[in-house]
């Protein structure tokens, strides 16, 4: 399918046509960046079409051209654009598209796709151009059968079953309107086809012009076509409204989880993970209900996290577990580490393998040694703390002094009393103490102990004394009456 020279014939490009106004979906958002599954609807055609490894990929955009191409920077130099001026209909969006192949000398096989059908898989992009190429056509087309028609462009076919051209909606009459057989929008044009663009007249209804119209162009020229049903629904549904976007998360997420649970990810209920598309999950993970797992986050092997987590960009080492109710922004976890349950991990926390931060922990822009455990109620914010660290409850670093932020570092086998905290920026050293409800704010050497506490004083006696006392003045003066 691969061919290395644009002029030549076996070349492939695409064009995928974002340049409509989606005004169906009635949301300020451009229709082909809503997003499914955390990536706007748009990268799913995309993929597909890179998948076919074209010489070209143009995507064609209009009124939403600086979002739409903005949205499409993790594609890079992959991808070029054609401006449609007006939405004046797919025919006229392909065909700027198609003076720009013109302009790359090329001359092989245009596929056509719509940015709002996120569905298709390249497998059947791949059958549908082998199908085009088996039969020597200069035009095909991919179709699915469904008995809810809707707002789909109609098959026509002659008695021997030839296809011979596509009515949209608006346009049906009579008995067309019991037609089950529909166009999916996925094209395979020769030049000789593309060529045709030019010729299509405007839709007297909509005031457009129709892609799907070229069927009938190109019949009617003596050209061979094909239209092929290749795909059900499931593949080949477009997006037109809210409840289209919905239902196709759902198909996705479906396939999603399915191939998650054959490769080995145990999902202890599918229906109820939500998984973006650039997350990874090794074999042999464990995922609770109500786990949202975001972004590039990666889960290593053996990875166990349990209800009602949220992970966004982190990577989770071998191993790890995240228990209950734990958010992790941007964070890495080393092997066989325990998070939460109730942990908040910000950007920047790094957190080595077999440390445990526990109940009420939260770390920003840290990284916690190996072994080391903070379990309970602390603050650890721009520190670096050391291997085999005992982090008591209550600990706090005290690293914003209203201006600036400051360092705080713990060095290795230091044990840090309940109830302390650390005025950064401030040291404490090797295997050094530092006893509960102190306030550090000098550098403890190594080895030693640091304690900055009041001393405590026992009065005693003290609780009876006051009791007598309170007493005397609740008794009314002698011989007034109370009142
Ligand atoms: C289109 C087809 C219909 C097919 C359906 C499959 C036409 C006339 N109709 O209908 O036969 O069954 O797709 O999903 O082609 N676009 C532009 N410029 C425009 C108009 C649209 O680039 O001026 C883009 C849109 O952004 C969209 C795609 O073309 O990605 C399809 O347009 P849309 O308005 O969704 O067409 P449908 O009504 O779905
Ligand atoms: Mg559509």
């Amino acid at each position: 399918m691969r061919g290395k020279d644009p002029a030549g014939k076996n070349a492939v490009a695409c064009v995928v046509l974002a340049g409509g106004l989606g005004k169906r979906m009635k949301s300020p958002l451009p229709k082909v960046l809503h997003p499914l599954l955390g990536s706007p609807m748009i990268f799913y055609a995309l993929d597909a079409a890179l998948s076919l490894n074209p010489v070209k990929t143009i995507v064609v955009t209009g009124k939403f051209h600086n979002e739409i191409e903005r949205s499409l920077a993790p594609y890079g130099g992959r991808v070029d654009f054609a401006i449609q001026e007006k939405p004046l209909g797919t025919a006229n969006a392909l065909l700027q598209a198609a003076r720009r192949l013109k302009g790359f000398f090329f001359n092989g096989s245009t596929i056509v796709l719509n940015g709002d059908s996120p569905l298709m898989t390249p497998g059947t992009l791949k059958r549908l151009v082998s199908l085009h190429r088996k039969n020597g056509n200069s035009l095909s087309l991919g179709s699915f059968i469904t008995d809810e028609p809707g707002a789909y462009g109609r098959i026509l076919r002659d008695g021997k079953g030839s296809p011979v051209g596509i009515v949209e909606k608006s346009d049906l009459s009579g008995e067309q309107i019991e037609i089950r057989e529909v166009n999916s929008g996925l094209y395979v044009l020769e030049p000789q086809a593309l060529a045709l663009l030019d010729e299509i007249p405007m839709n007297p209804n909509k005031k457009e012009y129709y892609l799907t119209d070229i069927l009938r162009l190109a019949m009617t020229r003596g050209m061979k076509a094909g239209v092929y049903p290749l795909a059900t629904e499931e593949e080949f549904a477009g997006i037109n409204n809210p409840l289209e976007l919905r239902q196709a998360e759902l198909v996705l997420r479906k396939r999603q989880t399915e191939g998650l649970v054959k490769k080995g990810v145990r999902l202890m209920e599918p229906a109820l993970v939500f998984i973006e598309s650039g997350v990874k999950i090794a074999p042999g993970a464990v995922i609770y209900p109500n786990v949202h797992l975001q972004g590039r986050t990666v889960i290593g092997k053996g990875c166990i996290i349990y209800p009602n987590v949220r992970i966004i960009d982190s990577v989770l080492r071998e191993g790890a577990v995240v228990k209950d109710s734990s958010v992790i922004e941007n964070s890495t976890i080393g092997k066989n580490a325990q998070i939460g349950p109730f942990a908040h991990l910000r950007p920047g926390a790094v957190i080595n393998p077999s440390a445990k931060i526990g109940n009420f922990v939260e770390i920003k822009n840290s990284e916690i040694g190996a072994g080391t455990k903070a379990m309970h109620l602390s603050y650890i914010g721009d520190a670096s703390v050391g291997r085999k660290v005992n982090i008591g409850a209550g600990t706090i670093t005290c690293n914003y002094d209203g201006v600036n932020k400051n360092r705080t570092v713990i060095e290795d086998g230091v044990f840090i009393g309940s109830d302390s905290q650390l005025i950064a920026p401030v040291s404490v050293k090797k295997g050094a103490y530092v006893a509960a409800g102190s306030t550090i704010n000098r550098d403890v050497p190594p080895g030693s102990l640091a304690i900055s506490r009041t001393e405590q004083k026992n009065l005693s006696g003290w609780v009876k004394n006051r009791k007598r006392k309170q007493a005397h003045e609740d008794k009314p003066a002698h011989g007034k009456k109370g009142r």
